[in-house]
């Protein structure tokens, strides 16, 4: 299953069958201000806040980024991620990451994309190994957020791996200097948004329909059906 990072095509697609009009209305950019903008700008200063200091900024900044970037120096075993796991992680994911109850899976469900119940684990679904670290760091174990060491999170992170049957050694050790090495399987179905090439022919004036699947039927266009208001029928918003 070929997936588009952060975007919606299956929406988008089932609008263009439906009613064939641009998908994007090409919004004019607004020629001044809008008035509430140019009232908060003219408003005296409050006298509220100050600014952050580093630390306040350096501990907000944790995200981590699929080239790596953001990764503190650290490094865990899948066996010293095992015992953590089982201490803090198991109740609710399982002692395999098969999930207790209806908390989530966290490892299996390869090959069940295309399925009716997909399993969207690290090993079936994820691109990027930066995600299960960031999101290890930042939001679990769930009520205790952000209490885990650096050393921790890549244990718990190579554990995951070794669930994932993405790594077969125990004694295999993550760190910052190897992390970026580690492929996901399902890495290769992810690509780039890339509709404004392939799609845009879609978004002239003038429909295409030339090669319609045969099944498809235009039965009202938004134009016609005036769902979309223009600035003098639209209610006006304060
Ligand atoms: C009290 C139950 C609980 C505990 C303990 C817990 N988690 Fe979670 N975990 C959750 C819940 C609930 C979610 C989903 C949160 C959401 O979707 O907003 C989650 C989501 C996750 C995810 C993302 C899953 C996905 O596919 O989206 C990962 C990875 C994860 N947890 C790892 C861990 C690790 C590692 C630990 C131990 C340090 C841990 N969790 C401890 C409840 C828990």
């Amino acid at each position: 299953m070929r997936s588009v990072r952060g975007l919606a095509l299956a929406f988008a697609s089932a609008v263009l069958v439906l009613s064939a009009a641009p998908l994007i209305a090409q919004q004019k950019p607004p020629s001044k201000p809008a008035p509430q903008a140019a009232a908060l700008t003219a408003q005296p200063k409050l006298g509220l806040g100050r600014p952050a200091l580093p630390e306040e900024i350096r501990a907000w900044d944790i995200d981590v980024r699929p080239d790596g970037q953001g990764l503190p120096p650290g490094k865990g075993t899948v066996k010293q991620g095992d015992e953590i796991f089982q201490m803090q992680c198991a109740s609710c994911h399982g002692e395999f990451g098969q999930g207790n109850g209806r908390w989530p899976v966290l490892a299996g469900g390869q090959g069940s994309l295309k399925g009716d119940r997909p399993e969207k684990t690290l090993g079936s679904f994820w691109p990027d190994l930066s995600t299960a670290f960031d999101y290890i760091r930042r939001a679990m174990p769930y009520g205790a957020a952000q209490s885990l060491s650096a050393d921790e999170t890549y244990a718990l992170t190579a554990y995951l791996l070794y669930l994932n049957d993405i790594v077969k050694d125990e004694e295999f050790e993550l760190s910052d200097r190897n992390f970026t090495s580690v492929k996901l399987p399902n890495a290769g179905a992810f690509y780039d948004d890339d509709r404004e090439t392939t799609e845009k022919a879609f978004w002239g004036k003038e429909a295409c329909m030339k090669n319609c699947r045969p099944e498809a039927k235009i039965t009202g266009r938004a134009a016609v059906l005036d769902v979309t208001p223009d600035s003098k029928s639209a209610p006006k918003v304060d």
